[in-house]
């Protein structure tokens, strides 16, 4: 297998990167400026006939801007995700592409299994199942993996926001009225190979195991790091921001589980980030 990771420096493509190098896997990488998802010729140059797997950690990923651009997250989210799909298709590679609990509306009172309806809530939900619509249209072999909250020893995430805040502040609040799955990038690229290596094809969900709010992840992260540091829960009402949020987002892991084995509690994950990170 000869794979093309696209945006290597993302937070997810650096897990990619890591894990591609570890196992010895032989692989390309390539990424903006050189290689823009919403450049024809680019996608082109970029896909070649000797990639049998290209693995797309690209995005727009900015959920409150996408509010304001819906149209350029549109473009790389769910446009781009047709071009890369039709190259795959030309070059008979498979492709490895991201999802979003936020497709989801978030009033189930249950884990969304892998074929409920979509209903997005908000622009970024509406632009990655513009992407879902593209894999599906375009029939070229795909790997979908549905995914939630990212964290990782490195980039901007949750995990060392409140990391960081835990150790600047005596008090911290956060929202309890928002539950889903926190996941580890590392744990989702891992397990996303094992995946590739079942020949799984098709959309499947991949977080952490268990569940929690925002403020359950927080209080962890701050217990870990600073505990003598105060986490309070607190509506949403009291950090309006522009993009509606699921109140509920788990995904349902059983088919994911049932190829490749449980996938750990989000705790021991997040405990491991916060290793790599240097925090604990
Ligand atoms: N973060 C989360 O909590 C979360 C939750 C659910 C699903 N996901 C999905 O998981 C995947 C990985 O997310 P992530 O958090 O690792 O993303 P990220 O850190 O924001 O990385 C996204 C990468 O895409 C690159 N990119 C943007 N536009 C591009 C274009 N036109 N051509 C080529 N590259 C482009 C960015 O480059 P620049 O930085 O140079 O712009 C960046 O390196 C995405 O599909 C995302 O939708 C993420």
């Amino acid at each position: 297998m000869r794979a093309l990771l696209i945006a290597p420096e993302g937070m997810l493509g650096r897990a990619w990167k890591a894990l591609l190098e570890e196992r010895g896997l032989a692989h390309d990488v390539t990424g903006l400026p050189a290689f823009d998802l919403l450049d024809d010729a680019s996608v082109a140059a970029g896909v070649r006939a000797e990639h049998d797997v290209v693995i797309n950690c690209a995005a727009w990923t900015d959920v409150d801007g996408a509010e304001e651009h819906e149209a350029k997250a549109t473009a790389v989210n769910g446009e781009a995700v047709g071009r890369l799909a039709r190259r795959c298709l030309e070059v008979g590679a498979t492709l490895v592409h991201y999802g979003t609990d936020y497709v989801f509306s978030g009033d189930a009172e249950a884990p969304y299994p892998v074929d409920a309806p979509i209903d997005p809530v908000n622009a970024y939900g509406r632009s990655k199942a513009a992407g879902e619509r593209a894999l599906e249209e375009v029939g070229a072999p795909y790997l979908h993996l549905r995914t939630s909250w990212l964290y990782a020893p490195w980039g901007k995430n949750f995990v060392l926001t409140m990391a960081r805040l835990g150790q600047e502040r005596d008090r911290l609040q956060v929202v309890n009225d928002q539950r889903g799955r926190p996941t580890s990038c590392r744990h989702l690229a891992a397990t996303t190979l094992a995946l590739l290596e079942k020949e799984a094809r098709g959309t499947f969900h991949v977080t952490d195991g268990g569940e929690c709010t925002w403020f359950d992840l927080a209080a962890h992260v701050v217990g870990r790091v600073a505990p003598g540091t105060e986490v309070a829960p607190c509506t949403s009402d009291a950090f309006p921001r522009p993009a509606k949020r699921p109140a509920y987002s788990v995904l349902d892991l059983s088919a994911t589980e049932a190829l490749v084995g449980p996938m750990g509690a989000w705790e021991a994950h997040v405990d491991a980030a916060l290793e790599a990170a240097g925090l604990i």
